[in-house]
């Protein structure tokens, strides 16, 4: 079999292998049954290496294309389990929210989720960690990392962070389209840190921000405790409602847009190119400044489009990304990447609150990108992240009640369901919890907890625990609706 491959595209090797054997299997060139080339074979053929081929053929078995014979190779899956009838729908109510207070405490959702995993046996679908995995590579680069503990990393440093780690991320962010130096970047502690000093410096008590509906709810406390005013664009499946934000843009002049443009917390939705240029000229027409948080950079399936960032032409973006979902959120490493007249405001801000981020935990995520691992780790995530997304998907449509409908995400770590209004999420988060599984009602990522009936999901879990957690689930909402 010969097919070409391009060295020096952005998409890796190993995807170009699975798209073009997705694409035979579902056009039908390749039948159910049919045998594909073994790993050795493939490999010489288009000269790769084995392991390229063996990430290929897992990711195609991840999404239900094909699956493994031992001793005998890889087989196309009967048709049934490729085009299962799987429902993607993203319609929710169009309605502007501008609460009055906030109503939820992130305070206490996040103490809850810390709670909740060191608590043996829950199926845990309501935090917002990813699965700990790889901590046997962790430990090796931070066993390297420590041995670097010498005056460089002793001694109190400057506040924007190692410049050696703050120039992989330059690359890193430069390969994703942003054209960007290690002098545009300050290392966070985390993103959220990143989210608060922007905030924080750029919103005073009364002013007005628009953030999507639903959103991050580590962002809506951030907003409060400044006392700043939200409003929440509705959320539609290719993104927040352009013409409701033209509209609020028009009449409350806003001073800051805060959107997760790609996977976002929680829908899982991932904005198309037209509509991240269309957002930044609207934010260049009423001269707001747009936050773009891309905490799951790295987790997407197939490709998604450049950062906004990547398309600012007039300094009205600042960008925002993190390590805690690629690597380990106990790290605290996230970064701003901030150009023109906002880096030094937001050098001062991070100085101001807490000189810089830990010398060691910056040389552990170092360590990580100088050994070539990061790219491994994410495919690894990838692969293991899309077929735990395929069994939720599957469980879904198996287990829930028909009148459900979901997102279905092209990466990151959740998808959003819907649900009939009749269905009262509180009881069912309580009557879950006492039979193990953890859920948060949706309400909680809407200004002012003001939204319709859902859930956000956390489908980072292994796909037997996920089938038997969302059983469980659709059990007590199929009571509730009879
Ligand atoms: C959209 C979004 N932004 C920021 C954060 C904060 O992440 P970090 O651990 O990098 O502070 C999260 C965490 O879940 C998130 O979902």
């Amino acid at each position: 079999m010969k097919f070409p491959i391009d060295r020096q595209a952005v998409k890796p090797v190993y995807l170009q292998i699975s798209d073009r054997f997705s694409r035979l299997i579902k056009s039908g060139t390749l039948p159910t049954g049919d045998r594909l080339p073994s790993i050795r074979a493939l490999a010489k053929n288009i000269q790769v290496n084995k392991l390229t081929v063996i990430e290929a053929y897992n990711v195609l078995e991840a999404d239900g294309l094909i699956h493994a014979r031992p001793g005998s190779g890889y087989f196309v899956n009967p048709e049934s389990l490729i085009s299962s009838q799987i429902k993607s729908n993203f319609a929710p109510i169009q309605e502007v929210i501008i609460p009055e207070q906030q109503n939820v405490s992130f305070f206490n959702v996040y103490q809850l989720s810390v709670q909740a995993k060191s608590q043996p046996g829950v199926i845990d679908f309501s935090s917002g960690f990813p699965i700990a995995s790889g901590l046997k590579d962790l430990q090796r680069h931070a066993r390297r990392a420590m041995k670097q503990v010498t005056e460089s990393l002793f001694n109190y440093d400057f506040p924007q962070g190692q410049s050696i780690l703050r120039l992989q991320i330059a690359k890193m962010l430069i390969q994703l389209g942003l054209e960007v130096s290690a002098d545009n970047l300050i290392i966070t502690n985390g993103s959220k840190q990143g989210l608060s000093l922007v905030m924080n410096h750029y919103l005073q008590a009364g002013d007005w921000i628009v953030t999507e509906s639903p959103t991050y709810y580590g962002t809506l406390d951030i907003v409060d405790d400044i006392g700043a005013r939200i409003i929440g664009i509705p959320m539609q499946g290719s993104g927040m409602n352009l013409e409701l934000l033209e509209q609020y843009l028009q009449s409350h002049r806003p001073k800051l847009i805060y959107t997760v443009s790609t996977l976002q917390n929680p829908t899982g939705i991932t904005t198309t190119l037209q509509h991240r240029q269309q957002l930044i000229a609207l934010a260049e027409k009423y001269g707001c400044l747009i936050l773009e948080d891309n905490s799951f950079e790295g987790l997407n399936f197939e490709p998604v489009p450049p950062p906004i960032k990547s398309l600012d032409r007039s300094d009205s973006v600042i960008y925002t990304g993190t390590f805690s979902k690629t690597l380990m959120p106990g790290l605290r490493v996230g970064y701003l990447l901030a150009t023109g007249k906002y880096y030094r405001p937001l050098l001062k801000q991070k100085l101001f609150h807490d000189l810089h981020v830990s010398t060691v935990s910056q040389a552990i995520v170092s360590e990580y990108l100088a050994s070539g691992d990061y790219r491994r780790r994410l495919n690894h995530l990838r692969t293991s992240n899309l077929c735990s997304r395929n069994a939720m998907l599957h469980a879904l449509e198996r287990y829930f009640p028909e009148e459900a409908t979901w997102t279905i995400p092209n990466g990151g770590l959740f998808l959003w369901v819907q649900l009939p209004s009749e269905i009262s999420l509180v009881s069912i988060t309580y009557q879950a919890r006492s039979e193990n599984v953890l859920i948060y009602p949706g309400m909680s990522f809407f200004p002012g907890q003001k939204g319709y009936n859902s859930l956000r999901l956390n489908f980072s879990l292994a796909p037997e625990v996920i089938d038997r957690g969302i059983a469980i689930l659709g059990r007590l909402l199929k009571q509730h609706l009879q």
